[in-house]
């Protein structure tokens, strides 16, 4: 059973096996966490993404992490873009979670940090996007290290407020 935490800080000075981006469907980078993960791991992670794009909504594949060394992976992800919340924006946000669950264990990676999807541009509610994310990690416990990254108070204690919920 691993271990899974919130903490509150920069993504990009996660010191795990492999570090989550809330990417676009072209992997080219963009603003937000994906801006600031492919600012820091050199512009080969945009090189590498362009060869696996387009990645659909829910899907999620790995690159190397280049200049984030000693993170081993950058998993790319991409989240729904909020649009009232019956589109389907749940699922395909658990998906993303999953998704990049699974992928991190076929790459034996042992610890993975995850940014809060889907909640800066794509604009998903922050409250009900920690419980998305929350449920679907604690649904899929097969990577020793989870870390939840909040930017911010507000993302931090709603991801806190989400792992304590009754399972
Ligand atoms: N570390 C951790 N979290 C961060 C960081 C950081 N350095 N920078 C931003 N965040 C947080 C935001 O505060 C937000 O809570 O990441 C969360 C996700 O916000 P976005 O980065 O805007 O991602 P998303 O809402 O999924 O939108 C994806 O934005 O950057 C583009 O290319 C990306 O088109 C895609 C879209």
């Amino acid at each position: 059973m691993g271990t899974i935490e919130v903490v509150l800080g920069d993504i990009t000075a996660e010191r795990v096996d492999a570090i989550v981006t809330a990417a676009n469907e072209s992997l080219l980078g963009g603003g937000g966490v994906d801006g600031a993960i492919h600012r820091a791991a050199g512009p080969r992670l945009a090189e590498a993404g362009a060869e696996l794009a387009p990645c659909e909504p829910g899907k999620a594949v790995a690159t190397p992490a280049f200049d984030l060394a000693p993170v081993r992976y950058v998993i790319h992800t991409v989240g729904p873009v909020w649009e009232g919340g019956d589109q389907g924006e749940d699922e395909v946000l658990t998906s993303c979670y999953l998704t990049s669950l699974h992928l991190a264990a076929e790459l034996h990676v042992e610890s993975i940090a995850f940014p809060a999807i889907a909640t800066g541009i794509y604009g998903f509610p922050t409250e009900r996007a920690a419980q998305v994310a929350t449920r679907a990690v604690r649904s899929l416990p097969i990577i020793d290290l989870i870390r939840l990254v909040a930017f911010d108070e507000e993302t931090c204690r709603a991801l806190t407020a989400g792992l304590a919920e009754p399972a």
